[in-house]
């Protein structure tokens, strides 16, 4: 536990590909992970817009376009980039431990 919350396991390091976003649930959080060469990445997976899935959306670099209306979001900081998006998407703090991938969740 941490003050930002609790971290997580979310996924092996084997499990996420360069550019292949992996959507996951834990204690009821819907997280998009990503791989971006050697940095990983998690936001929420459900868009701001509407109820679309980001981990179905294509990355590119470290933006993902939604796959409903092509929305577009920053990974690393889940600033909004493009229409009709308005709202930031939560990004969450993730870490390597051995060969898994973790995730800090709020409390
Ligand atoms: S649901 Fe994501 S842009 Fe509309």
């Amino acid at each position: 536990m941490t003050d930002q919350g609790i971290w997580h396991e979310a996924a092996a390091l084997g499990a996420l590909n360069e550019g292949e976003p992996h959507g996951i649930e834990i204690a009821g959080h819907h997280i998009a992970l990503y791989r971006v060469g050697n940095e990983y990445y998690a936001t929420s997976n459900i868009c701001t817009h509407a109820e679309a899935l980001l981990s179905d959306g294509m990355l590119e670099g470290c933006e993902i376009e939604c796959p409903l209306h092509m929305g577009r979001f920053d990974i690393r900081t889940g600033e909004t980039l493009s229409s009709p998006v308005e709202i930031d998407i939560q990004t969450y703090p993730v870490r390597v431990a051995g060969d898994r991938l973790e995730v800090c969740l709020p409390a």
